[in-house]
């Protein structure tokens, strides 16, 4: 098959072209693609194979000369998992000097705040300090985030008692709720649901969900939230009836780093979603713009619980 005048294949390939060779000239170009293979090649959890695809054009002045195409599987070569025991590692060594970031930030946090008090409200450099003290609060909540997401696989299960946990939670919750003149109403159809998890995990989806739906509020919205029991599942609702989630951005919301707001890490719902369905669980949400939104997470009761 001659491939001369052939630029259609071109299509398949990335922007990124290297000169192989002046004269003749040659060039080769880059290209990177996801092949998902379904029905015959049916992998039992996912019910298809994904393989990275990785080629390469290479052609003169008249056209492609040949395709190299490299084709990784999914199967892990002794490379592969010796690359991934050290990126384990890796991850280990970030999260503790995440952590040890943290007390540094609080104490920095606490002299801030003592400058501040020390300043009038006149006084320029008191901008700076609230500038500053903001984005250590930034800065706290990262580390937070990301030692969330370092520990998501770890294994500290108990039995945590879902109603007590969630009305803990609303505790936190009360004074903003009440300076912000929100309606909150809670319902439980069945106060004895338990959970076998990691009881700072679950507190994490529950925070995200109604600090998210506390931040989507206007002042004297409503949120509601409902925890039911139903067919061997935990359902908890969060419904608020703040601003909706537009058609533009409902795609990305549970992205790492998307957000929409100025001080938003946009970590929120994607750990949730990590740790939701790091118990089998689901999480997933109903939203119209200018009438509010509801989030559900479904997490199943195994046998032993
Ligand atoms: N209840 C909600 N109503 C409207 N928009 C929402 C709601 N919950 C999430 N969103 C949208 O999803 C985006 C991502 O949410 P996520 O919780 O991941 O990050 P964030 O709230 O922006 O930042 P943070 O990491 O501090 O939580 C938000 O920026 C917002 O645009
Ligand atoms: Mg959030």
């Amino acid at each position: 098959m001659s491939l001369r005048h052939s630029y259609v294949f071109e299509d398949l390939f990335t922007d990124k072209s290297y000169k192989l060779s002046e004269d003749p000239a040659i060039y080769i170009k880059e290209g990177s693609h996801t092949v998902v293979l379904e029905n015959n090649f049916q992998n039992e959890k996912t019910g298809c194979r994904t393989f990275n695809v990785n080629t390469a054009i290479v052609r003169n002045e008249q056209g492609v000369l040949g395709v190299i195409v490299y084709c990784e599987g999914e199967g892990k070569s002794e490379d592969d998992k010796a690359t991934s025991e050290s990126l384990s590692v890796i991850g280990e060594l970030a999260a503790s000097a995440v952590h040890e970031i943290k007390n540094p930030l609080f104490s920095i946090r606490g002299f801030l705040q003592i400058l501040d008090n020390t300043l009038s409200e006149s006084d320029k450099r008191k901008e700076y300090v609230k500038i500053m003290i903001s984005e250590v609060d930034r800065l706290e909540s990262l580390t937070k985030d990301f030692l969330m997401l370092a520990k998501i696989k770890s294994d500290s299960k108990e039995l945590v008692w879902v109603c007590e946990l969630i009305k803990e939670v609303i505790e936190l919750y009360k004074s903003s709720f009440e300076k912000k003149k929100i309606r909150f109403r809670l319902y439980m159809n069945d106060e004895s649901i338990f959970l076998w998890a990691d009881r700072d995990q679950l507190e994490q989806v529950f925070i995200n969900l109604i600090q998210n739906a506390f931040e989507a509020v206007e002042e004297g919205g409503s949120i509601d939230i409902i925890v039911s029991k139903l067919n061997e599942k935990v359902k908890v609702e969060v419904k608020d009836n703040g601003r909706g989630i537009g058609p533009e951005v409902k795609d990305k919301i549970f992205s790492p780093f998307f957000t929409t707001k100025k001080n938003g890490t946009g970590l929120g719902l994607f750990i949730s979603k990590r740790i939701v369905e790091n118990y089998g669980g689901n999480i997933y949400f109903n939203s119209a713009q200018e009438e509010g939104t509801t989030f559900v997470v479904e997490f199943p009761i195994g046998k032993d619980h």
